[in-house]
């Protein structure tokens, strides 16, 4: 991996200082300090200085209503704790949020997804404008949101609102999750269109969100451009890599995408709260390696991860391979250290002794659908590189056609995107810093009726 790290790239990290105070509530696995964990560490180890720091604009309604429905959008705005006490049932029915299920209304839940949203936005407009090759927002890949309901702790999807704002700029996006959990909402929002193409390397059988088996490979138009790799508990990173290589390497020979989107997910480490896998943080790095070798505009994302040291621990150093920047395995002292005790105050993790239960001869069966699947892309009509992207079926209620119909006012969000990130607003090195916070410990009770994400 470290090999690697030399290639420099343009790289702009998007952080709002108030994303680590959100709070799902007692015993919830996701716990948004985690980033601010994240980016204490990987302050500490410099890493600000190879890349340029931005605040990110907070997503607006209208933003946010690209994808999602209005009904949906107006609840979130005006819910809160105490009115979700009220008419419980009706909204734990409707957009499956409140205390029943895996999604809580939580203290300003709204300006949370505003924030994470509005670093996904920014990143894809500068990564449009050509003003960077890479985009991070660790805040960001909230994969299982829906158009009118949240799942899987995610309530609005800013990965789908970030494709559409790639799209506006590329015929084609790649977007690759290396989540435990499958993509289900952004390979939902785009399984009809070629424009895009949805690549999920997950845990399948039962297991959260129970989708991306196999078989599911787009419809319509986008036949053929939804991927799915199922996968087993113990996934090590020679296994990881085995299948992740081939399979991007066939879509970016077959897709030519203009831009990707890379969801990483950390709950795919050895020794996640929720997860099963058996990565360490280099296997799960290399994929993000590998992305950036290519050299194509990539946003980066965060997602899942619930052993929140070890969140800190994989964005911090897919951080530093992004910027192309080596980063010493002694954690250096930082506002959260004695939370990296257990392993010694070191960076890198050593895998479990659990067993894979992907077999050689298992990885090579999925391997082979997959490969053969992607060998009907061949001569697609939307691979040519100048080809105009397709029109779409208006019953498909298709949200191409409706970023298409806003054209006008996406050009103005796309200029007010930019000038509120612009590098004016880059933080004073001395602001880089939060204080301590409440420490959220992990694995807390109260958490099995929580599904996951
Ligand atoms: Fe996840």
């Amino acid at each position: 991996m470290s090999a690697n790290h030399s290639t420099k790239r343009r790289v702009a990290y998007f952080y709002n200082h108030d994303i680590g105070n959100y709070y799902y509530g007692p015993g919830h696995p996701m716990k948004p300090h985690r980033l601010k964990m994240t980016h204490n560490l990987l302050l500490t180890y410099g890493l600000y200085k190879k890349m340029d720091v931005f605040r990110p604009h907070w997503a607006s309604r209208e933003e946010m209503t690209k994808f999602h429905s209005q009904e949906y959008i107006d609840f979130l705005q005006k819910v809160s704790p105490e009115t979700v006490r009220r008419d419980l049932n009706e909204a734990t029915t409707k957009f499956n949020v409140g205390e029943s299920t895996d999604c809580p209304v939580f203290d300003g839940l709204f300006d949370y997804c505003s924030a994470y949203t509005g670093a996904t936005l920014d990143g894809a407009r500068m990564l449009n404008h050509n003003l960077k090759d890479i985009c991070i927002n660790w805040a960001g890949g909230l994969h299982h949101a829906k158009k009118s309901e949240a799942s899987g702790f995610c309530y609005v999807n800013d990965i789908v609102l970030g494709i559409l704002e790639l799209l506006k700029h590329h015929s084609r996006v790649l977007y690759i999750d290396i989540d435990i959990h499958h993509g289900d909402g952004v390979e939902e929002a785009f399984y009809v269109t070629d424009r895009v193409m949805t690549c999920s390397f997950h845990k399948h059988g039962d297991f959260f969100p129970g989708t991306g088996a196999q078989g599911d490979i787009g419809s319509a138009d986008g036949k053929y451009y939804s991927v799915n790799v199922p996968l087993d508990e113990g996934m090590d990173d020679d296994s990881f890599a085995y299948v992740f290589k081939p399979v991007i390497q066939s879509i970016m020979t077959r897709f030519q995408p203009g831009a990707i989107v890379l969801q990483c997910g950390a709950d795919s480490l050895t020794g996640d709260r929720l997860g099963c896998f058996n990565l360490t943080l280099k296997g799960h790095a290399n994929c993000v390696q590998f992305v950036k070798s290519f050299g194509i505009p990539v946003l980066v994302l965060g997602g899942g991860g619930y052993t929140i040291k070890n969140v800190a621990r994989l964005w911090t150093y897919e951080t530093s391979v992004l910027v192309g920047e080596e980063i010493a395995d002694t954690i250096p002292y930082n506002d959260f250290y004695e939370q990296y005790k257990m392993n010694n105050y070191k960076l890198h993790l050593t895998p479990t002794a659990q067993v894979n239960k992907n077999t050689k001869e298992r990885l090579d069966m999925v391997l082979g659908r997959v490969l053969r699947n992607l060998n009907y892309l061949r001569g697609a009509p939307s691979v040519q590189v100048q080809e105009v992207p397709p029109d779409y079926p208006e019953s498909d209620a298709s949200i191409l056609a409706r970023e298409r119909a806003d054209d006008v006012s996406g050009a103005q969000a796309v200029r007010e995107g930019i000038h509120t990130a612009d590098t004016s607003k880059k933080h004073h090195e001395a602001e880089y810093y939060d204080g301590p916070n409440d420490q959220d410990g992990e694995g807390g009770g109260g958490s099995a009726d929580v599904e996951m994400a």
